[in-house]
């Protein structure tokens, strides 16, 4: 029997994990948060002294290299080492925009990110889930929202934990990223033809979880 998932793509900022976890929490069902695998590797590079440029190198890391998740993908470990703070930064999330673009390093993810899919069901979260990763997924959603509420809401994520961030610096860096995820040749950042689009700006978490909840539903994903 197939296993349900249900894919949630878009650009960084705009909600994505955070609605990840509700759809998963709801559901009962596994997460999986790819871009913490494209993060993993990159960082996994950084600590083999790998050159930034050295495609195969990273690409074989992608496939070999340990990796767990604790409970809701909170709690991430690399070759045995606690790296749950280290993949979150902003310079973690460029480094593994950069790596992303190389398509053997999405190559040798693909097998790993399919094999998240175990019963009951699936929440997929990244940016290709839909495309390219679960292009038969029961459902597919796309959350955007407008490039200064997304950095807004990572201004205030990283306020939170406690670490300094500059407003600006972030849209910049938001803006970069958007550019380089979506104007790449593998696997650009684009909603799946037949994915829902959500604009989530304006909106609380809590109001686009009952709007994907109730979509859910409407296909018999749960009641
Ligand atoms: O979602 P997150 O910010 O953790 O992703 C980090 C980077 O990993 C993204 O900017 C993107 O370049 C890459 N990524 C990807 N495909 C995915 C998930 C993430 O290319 N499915």
């Amino acid at each position: 029997m197939s296993v349900p998932v249900l894919t949630v793509d878009g650009p960084s900022g705009s909600g994505k994990g955070t609605l990840s976890r509700i759809l998963a929490h709801h559901a009962g069902w596994h997460l999986l948060d790819s871009g913490a695998l494209y993060r993993l590797v990159a960082l996994a590079g950084r600590k083999r002294g790998l050159d930034q440029d050295d495609i195969q190198g990273h690409a074989k890391l992608a496939a070999a290299m340990d990796v767990s998740f604790g409970l809701e993908a909170e709690h991430v470990s690399l070759e045995g080492q606690d790296v749950t703070d280290a993949i979150r930064t902003e310079e973690a999330g460029q480094d593994a925009s950069r790596v992303a673009a190389w398509p053997p390093v999405r190559e040798a993810l693909l097998g790993r990110q399919r094999a998240f899919a175990e019963p009951p069901g699936l929440v997929a979260d990244g940016r290709d889930m839909g495309t390219v990763v679960f292009p038969v997924a029961a459902l597919k959603i796309f959350l955007t929202a407008s490039a200064e509420e997304r950095a807004l809401r990572r201004y205030n994520q990283l306020k939170e934990k406690g670490s300094s961030a500059s407003l600006s610096a972030l849209s910049r860096e938001i803006t970069e990223r958007d550019a380089r995820d979506s104007s790449r040749a593998v696997a650009p950042l684009v909603p799946a033809r037949d994915a829902e689009v959500i604009d989530s700006t304006g909106l609380s978490i809590g109001e686009v979880a009952a709007r994907v909840i109730e979509l859910g539903r409407r296909r018999a994903l749960w009641r």
